[in-house]
């Protein structure tokens, strides 16, 4: 991986891809006033800061995109749905959480995958319906199954039928509304795959598709081995204007910014990165205005995220929330100083109240924690608002 820069000056760099502009001027020179990052548009929608949330399957639902909106994100798509789910899905199913939108975070992405170009296309307009902003149809995902029966990732195996897939979509939907697609760099590294990508990715937008993201693994790597972000600057320099999202290997605030920099994309999607971490779009955003990275959340902070996102939970599932919050509990549990416990506490946590406990035990307990021994001392701001 190239070398990261100095956070003050990263986003300086972003407009030159050279290497050797210097790199420490004083701090206090005009030169330090950092130019704001281009604002990123989405067709005739203006996201703006252009670090977003990801589509995450399994995690992407309403209550995680509103804490990561809430922290700074300024888009987000929800987890890809099936076409045939949608068209079969009746207002009073359990299954409409997939649909729901929170009011306050639009722009919101809806993502469909299908096989065959008419249902598709049927699916994208229950997402219009829905009152998602963008339409985004997945061409990336490799779970074998999805494979196994022409979806996601396998279309990039048959232009025709991803070009079709595009052409029948965008027709559906009404024009503000802008179609995206999501596709990774290929089905594998061969060059009959690169053409193809190439083909779906200059087709899809002569047939007016709004912009595109890019995952630079392809789908028979999954996600063994780096994102090939080298990819990701020569498709951007192979689309000029047209808008590019880059996916992969973003993990912190600087990734995002140097991939920006170094890509030349026009926005990020921050994915395994932001489960448990929304602060990694605060500290994006601190490091885009030449700011200092903020310091990680105190553990009250940490409370109080894991208390809002339960209870965004709780209102959209009901009860049966608990056990859905297992694997975002586990991951927010890593940045607490007592990891390891924490973590294995919020695992056996199956109920509301079982939930609490954990939090006053170990979040808003520092006494009761120094007296088990458990930590020798707790950070000073454990108790901060
Ligand atoms: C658990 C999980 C679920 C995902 N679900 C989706 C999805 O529903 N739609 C999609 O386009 N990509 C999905 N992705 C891919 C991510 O959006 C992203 O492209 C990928 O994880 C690479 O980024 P990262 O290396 O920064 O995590 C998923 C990835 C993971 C790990």
């Amino acid at each position: 991986m190239p070398q990261s820069l100095p956070s003050n000056l990263v986003h300086n760099l972003l407009s030159s891809p050279a290497p050797d502009i210097p790199l420490n001027p004083p701090l206090d020179s005009p030169a330090t006033v950092a130019p704001p990052l281009p604002s990123l548009q989405i067709g005739p929608l203006t996201i703006g800061f252009p670090v977003v949330q990801a589509a995450l399957s399994g995690y992407s639902d309403a209550p995680m995109r509103v804490i990561s909106r809430r922290h700074g994100a300024s888009y987000g798509v929800c987890e890809v749905m099936l076409d045939q789910f949608l068209v079969a899905l009746r207002d009073r199913q359990k299954t409409r959480h997939f649909l729901e939108i929170d009011p306050s975070e639009h722009p919101v992405g809806g993502q469909l995958m299908g096989a065959e170009p008419l249902q598709f296309a049927a699916g994208a307009q229950r997402l219009v319906q829905a009152g998602f902003d963008v339409i985004d149809i997945n061409f990336g995902c490799p779970v074998k199954k999805v494979l196994g029966r022409c979806r996601g990732g396998f279309h990039l195996s048959q232009p025709q039928v991803a070009l079709e897939i595009v052409e029948r979509t965008r027709a559906v939907v009404p024009p503000h509304i802008p179609v995206t697609v999501k596709m990774r760099r290929g089905l594998d590294d061969t060059p009959r795959s690169r053409e193809r990508f190439f083909e779906i990715l200059d087709g899809a937008f002569a047939r007016g598709v709004a912009a595109i993201t890019v995952h630079a693994r392809t789908v028979e790597q999954r996600y063994i081995g780096p994102s090939q972000w080298s990819f990701l600057r020569e498709v951007k320099q192979h689309v000029g204007s047209k808008t590019i999202l880059g996916s992969g290997d973003l993990f912190t605030a600087e990734d995002c910014l140097r991939m920006l920099r170094e890509t030349g994309v026009d926005g990020v999607t921050v994915a395994r990165g932001s489960i448990g971490n929304p602060w990694i779009f605060r500290e994006a955003r601190a490091l885009a205005n030449g700011e200092p990275c903020p310091p990680p959340p105190s553990v009250a902070e940490q409370a109080a995220c894991l208390r809002e996102h339960f209870r965004l939970a709780e209102t959209l599932y009901g009860p049966r929330c608990a056990p859905l919050m297992r694997k975002f509990a586990i991951k927010y549990a890593a940045r607490h100083p007592c990891a390891d416990q924490v973590r294995e506490e919020f695992i056996r946590a199956g109920s509301a109240p079982d939930w609490e406990r954990v939090l006053e035990r170990w979040y808003d307990s520092p006494e009761h924690l120094n007296a088990a021994g458990v930590v020798p001392a707790l950070p000073t701001d454990l108790n901060e608002a």
